[in-house]
């Protein structure tokens, strides 16, 4: 199967599908309490028919052009996702998200995943506008949205009941030509 690789480090961007569904289930019980405080992925796969169940509805999205999943390897492991939760191409606007399980976080993985479904949202695909969805407590994932040059827009106050708790959601978003400029000034910065 094809793999973009994210560096020098082994880690590797493929098309997380329905036969990965073992694979999914193992990185998902291996990150089930760090995955789960703040996103609801862990509760939705929770054994192998659900794993599948999952993978399916994503492998539906992409057939109808409304949604992807991406996974990333590490040194052969699934060790996490990126997806495009929603992705509307008459607007131009798309919804991004993500997990990893702990012993993958703290290296960068998925702000480099992202940038390549960035690149590949705004460049290949013409779209306008990337949002980010974020707990208003989800530290790391507000610093990736940071790091990825997004914009906060605003709060959703108690919008998201989560594991008998009522979280805000913080929307985040970078437009194309922002993403370009960024883009731009971090090649002049290589030379
Ligand atoms: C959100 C989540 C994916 C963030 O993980 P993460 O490891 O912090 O994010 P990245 O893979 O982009 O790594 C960035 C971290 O690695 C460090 N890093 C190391 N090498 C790096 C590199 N080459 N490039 C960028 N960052 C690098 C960064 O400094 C950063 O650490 P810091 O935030 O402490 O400064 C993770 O916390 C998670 O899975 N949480 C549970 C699920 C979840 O909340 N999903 C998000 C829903 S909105």
């Amino acid at each position: 199967m094809y793999a973009i690789s994210l560096g020098d480090d082994g880690a590797e961007l493929r098309p997380l599908e329905v036969w990965h569904a073992e694979e999914l289930l193992a990185d998902i019980d291996r990150g089930r309490e760090f995955i789960g405080r703040h996103i609801g992925l862990p509760d939705v796969v929770t054994d192998l028919e659900s794993a599948r169940a999952f993978l399916a509805s994503y492998a539906e999205k992409r057939g109808a052009d409304g949604g992807s999943l991406h996974g990333i390897w590490l040194d052969g492991k699934l060790v996490g996702g990126l997806l495009f939760r929603v992705w509307d191409t008459p607007s131009g606007v798309c919804e991004a998200g993500c997990w990893l399980e702990p012993s993958a976080a703290g290296r960068g993985l998925v702000t480099r995943g992202m940038r390549v479904l960035f690149d590949w949202a705004f460049e290949e695909r013409g779209m306008h506008r990337v949002e980010w969805h974020v707990s208003s407590v989800n530290e790391p994932s507000i610093r990736v949205a940071r790091r990825l040059g997004m914009t906060r827009e605003g709060l959703l106050r108690e919008n998201y009941p989560h594991r008998g708790v009522r979280t805000s959601t913080e929307i985040w978003s970078v437009l194309a030509p922002e993403w370009r400029e960024a883009r731009a000034r971090g090649a002049r910065g290589d030379h």
